[in-house]
């Protein structure tokens, strides 16, 4: 495989990570907060932004997987990987939902399929408020309407990996963010 390239750097991660934990701390100024991660790829960035975060706050995870013929870790590069949209829960939160403030955290924001559907089961929990908070958007390749109400970096379309995301599941463990080149 070809060299990987940088991206976003880690002190460029972590002083965008430090802006978005003090817009939590303002916007639920008073209130206790959950986080929930989604396994396994935002796992490093809701450990750095919770401490960045100077409210009451617990921790929890929700698993997913997607249906669909998931292609060889090579086409999934090269083309991406276009989901049928259909996710299943591996793991679910350990705790009631009901009245609570949700901020869900997520690595990257792609075609939308994955949050869409997670949205949409956690809002049947009644939380008190659901925000977003994921570090990547790919806005150039969504298939469903969602934004996230947090975002970290706006990133073209190109397959990155590392601070929690990777490809076969390997590089979560790079500080920096880099793209793996297509070819
Ligand atoms: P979505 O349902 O297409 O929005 O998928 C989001 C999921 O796809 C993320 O949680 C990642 O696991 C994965 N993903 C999308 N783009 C990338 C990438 O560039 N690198 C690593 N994983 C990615
Ligand atoms: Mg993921």
């Amino acid at each position: 495989m070809s060299e990987l390239r940088v991206l976003l750097t880690r002190d460029q991660i972590a002083n965008r990570v430090l802006e978005i934990g003090k817009q939590i701390t303002r916007d639920f100024q008073g209130k206790s907060i959950v986080f929930i991660g989604v396994l396994k790829g935002a796992a490093i960035f809701l450990g750095d932004l919770a401490r960045h975060v100077d409210l009451d706050a617990s921790f929890d995870f929700i698993g997913v997987s997607s249906y669909g013929n998931r292609p060889s870790p090579t086409q999934e590069l090269r083309s991406g990987w276009d989901s049928t949209g259909e996710v299943r829960l591996t793991k679910d939160v350990d705790q009631s939902l009901r009245d609570k403030n949700v901020i869900l955290v997520e690595d990257i924001l792609d075609t939308g399929l994955t949050l869409t559907y997670l949205k949409k089961i956690l809002v049947a929990r009644q939380p008190s408020t659901l925000k977003i908070a994921a570090l990547l958007d790919k806005p150039s390749r969504r298939k469903q309407a969602i934004e996230a109400d947090y975002v970290g970096f706006k990133i073209p379309d190109e397959f990155v990996v590392g601070y929690g995301l990777d490809y076969a599941e390997r590089y979560r463990n790079l500080p920096d963010i880099c793209i793996i080149p297509r070819d």
